[in-house]
């Protein structure tokens, strides 16, 4: 029994598209499983040349692998079935591959509609903290209360702790400064997206092998806080990069990266492996900048800031990546 662990290290949109992506070809799994949030999440996939943007479900499902949306999610019906349209549109073969926990929690038309008009926290307004707090207060529905997901229903304990060995690829939502608990509050989202978010969905502590953290190599964030410099590189930087969100197309605010947000995140979700994306987009800036120990470091070039954070990041092994290449 085996699992690795795909997680976003600053607030989201650290391309886990990408690197789930590439471990799914590659790492013969036998399950690819969400373990956090619901249709708030955008996975960007580039597959056979193809854009793809996944809010719900796994990418697995790419490469015929079992995608399911764990326990620890909220669904959305509504959002999941257009989804699936839209991934059999692409030409991918869904037919027996897509599976929702039976235990999962489902964001009802009440819950969008509640949003509707939320802007203190600046939501993507997909129902997401209502199907969680109605969860929590023990009104909410299941999936398994709903007959158009029936055909879709998984047993995890069936599945996870049967006679036949599983080696499950978990992907996670959101990033761990989004996370309800360690997240800058209350600007978060509301579910868990650590590693701890992992074992709430069937998934034992015994079976991690890898957890790959992702990261940009600056910093980003979508929501209604204060957190972009007031200077004009930065919406060089947003353009350049394209930081414009998947699944609401709001611009997102951008900052240098912070390295010991980085390394706190790192060490919190027990990172092994950590993936840094986007080394292009400075690269186009000409600017190498990060902050560290509260002062903004400026580098000569790409291969000192690079020798730098992997030197910070000692324990990890750290791989640097441009937002084109793969890992
Ligand atoms: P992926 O999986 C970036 C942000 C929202 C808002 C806060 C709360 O693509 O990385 P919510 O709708 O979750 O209640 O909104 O969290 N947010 C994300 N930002 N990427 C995401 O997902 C996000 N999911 C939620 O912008 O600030
Ligand atoms: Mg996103």
């Amino acid at each position: 029994m085996l699992a690795d662990v795909v997680l976003g290290l600053q607030y989201g949109d650290e391309a886990k598209g990408k690197v789930t992506h590439y471990l799914t070809k590659f790492k013969h799994y036998t399950h690819v499983l969400r373990f956090n949030g619901g249709c708030n999440a955008g996975h960007t996939i580039y597959h056979n040349g193809k854009k793809f943007v996944t809010h719900h479900i796994p990418a697995g499902v790419f490469y015929g692998i079992k995608s399911i949306i764990g326990p620890g999610c909220v669904v959305s019906p509504k959002h999941f079935f257009k989804e699936i349209e839209q991934l059999k549109a692409g030409g991918i073969d869904v037919e027996g591959k897509i599976f929702i926990a039976e235990n999962t929690h489902v964001i009802m038309e009440e819950h969008m509609a509640e949003e509707a008009s939320e802007s203190k926290i600046g939501t993507t307004k997909r129902g997401n903290g209502p199907a969680y707090r109605d969860k929590y207060n023990r009104t909410g529905v299941r999936a398994s209360e709903i007959p158009s997901l029936k055909p879709y229903l998984i047993n995890l304990y069936e599945e996870f702790h049967g006679d036949t060995c599983v080696n499950i690829l978990c992907e996670g939502a959101q990033g761990f400064g989004l996370d309800i608990d360690w997240g800058d509050y209350p600007f978060v989202t509301s579910s868990h997206c650590g590693l701890g978010g992992v074992f709430l969905n069937g998934v034992s502590p015994h079976w991690i092998r890898d957890v790959w953290g992702v990261a940009k190599m600056y910093e980003t964030y979508v929501g209604s806080k204060s957190f972009e410099p007031d200077q004009a590189v930065f919406q060089s930087l947003r353009d350049v990069g394209e930081e414009y969100g998947a699944t609401t197309g709001r611009p997102r605010q951008c900052n240098w990266m912070n390295l010991d947000f980085l390394q706190r995140n790192a060490r919190f979700n027990s990172v092994s492996k950590l993936v840094i994306n986007k080394v292009d987009v400075l690269r186009e800036l000409g600017q190498w900048k990060l902050y560290h120990k509260n002062e903004l470091l400026e580098f000569e070039n790409e291969a000192q800031m690079c020798e730098y954070i992997s030197g910070v990041l000692n324990k990890v092994e750290v791989f640097f990546s441009d937002d084109k290449n793969s890992i």
